[in-house]
């Protein structure tokens, strides 16, 4: 089966053609850098880039994947991000795969993002279930039990900021650019952490949500404290001159992360108390973490758990996930109506799906 998967939830443009084996051809176009001249996404300017780039992308997609002369005879399903996302980014993925659905007669489906970045994991691995989704972007921060491909349950998220998020936020208050997760993680990497440096944020209770504020918080006054720390002005790009950050930073830097990552790992912990599970998943940007990684290969190791977590390039907002996630909504006989949905961050994705049969 060849599920064409179309992303545009927030700044990355993404389209991917896959089946059972894999990836057969993929594109993405971030917009970090522009949106990075304003220190976070602006949802306006994301939602043009998209439409601008959308048609472009996708005919080079099709030049890639060399599918022969009428490649609308391979394709079996277009699956897209239905949200949760910006509503302006994801209505013109959406619409884009409604055009090409109805113009082409394929059955339309729409995608969970954060469940398509947990089936990342699927794309290159064979997954247990029931399995334990951990779901770190910047946008969200959710504990799943994961039944199957197709049905998973939330355990826990954060109550105010993600994990990412965080990172971000923290990363732009000690002076670095938007998006300034992978930036902290290259500078902890020049540092040994302090583990009494930040705090492990709500974890002294018995759930499984998450609370990223008081860090957030934390991290602000040890930077008031430290001005010293600050990394510095300059106009050429801040990931060219990592040398110039000071020792003060990095050990922040690589502090803030083990916070982030032994939160997380108490809280997955906590879940396995809940149930058996028979992997466990770390998805989402903040997966790519290093320290986050091996944060997770240690708990799984003490759980003597099969771990999965998508290389790098997987992690962030992607198309193949969502062609992923697509394929198993096919494979269990779902597909949406033409008349599919965009659902913003904060509202549920409902179960709208109908029956459809199989190829
Ligand atoms: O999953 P994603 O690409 O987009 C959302 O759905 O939110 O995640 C983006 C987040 C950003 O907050 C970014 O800073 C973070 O993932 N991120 C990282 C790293 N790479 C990306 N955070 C920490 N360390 C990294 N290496
Ligand atoms: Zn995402």
């Amino acid at each position: 089966m060849l599920v064409l998967g179309i992303e545009s939830s927030c700044d990355e443009t993404a389209l991917a053609l896959c089946d059972e084996g894999g990836v057969l051809a993929s594109v993405i176009s971030s917009q970090a850098d522009i949106h990075a001249l304003f220190g976070g996404v602006v949802p306006e300017l994301a939602s043009r880039e998209h439409a601008r780039l959308i048609g472009p992308l996708f005919d080079s997609l099709l030049k890639k994947a060399q599918l022969g002369d009428d490649p609308w005879q391979r394709i079996n399903r277009i699956a897209v991000t239905r949200g949760p996302g910006l509503l302006g980014c994801l209505l013109v993925g959406v619409a884009f795969a409604k055009a090409l659905a109805l113009a082409h007669g394929i059955p339309l489906i729409g995608v969970n993002h954060l469940q398509a970045h947990l089936l990342a994991a699927d794309l290159e691995n064979t997954l247990a279930y029931p399995a334990l989704g951990v779901l770190i972007s910047g946008g969200h921060t959710h504990l799943y039990r994961m039944d199957s491909p197709v049905d998973m349950t939330v355990l826990g998220r954060t109550i105010d900021d993600a994990a990412g998020e965080a990172c971000d936020k923290f990363a732009k208050m000690a002076g670095l650019p938007y998006p300034g997760g992978a930036l902290l993680d290259a500078l902890g990497k020049r540092s040994q952490a302090d583990p009494y440096l930040f705090p492990r944020p709500y974890t002294h209770n018995d759930n499984l949500d998450f609370s990223f504020s008081g860090l957030k918080t934390a991290g602000l006054i040890w930077l008031s404290n430290h001005p010293e720390a600050l990394f510095p002005p300059g106009d050429v790009p801040a990931r060219q001159r990592l040398d110039q950050a000071s020792p003060e930073l990095c050990l922040a830097a690589a502090s803030f992360q083990l916070a982030i990552a032994e939160t997380l790992s108490i809280k997955a912990r906590r879940a396995m108390e809940t149930f058996t599970p028979r992997c466990m998943v770390v998805a989402g940007g903040v997966a790519a973490n290093s320290v986050v990684r091996a944060e997770f290969v240690r708990l799984a190791k003490e759980k003597a758990l099969p771990l999965f977590i998508p290389r790098p390039a997987l992690c962030g907002d992607n198309a193949a996930m969502v062609a992923r996630a697509g394929m198993h909504m096919a494979l269990a006989g779902r597909c949406h109506r033409l008349d599919l949905s965009a659902i913003p961050r904060g509202q549920a994705i409902p179960e709208d799906w109908i029956p459809c049969a199989a190829d």
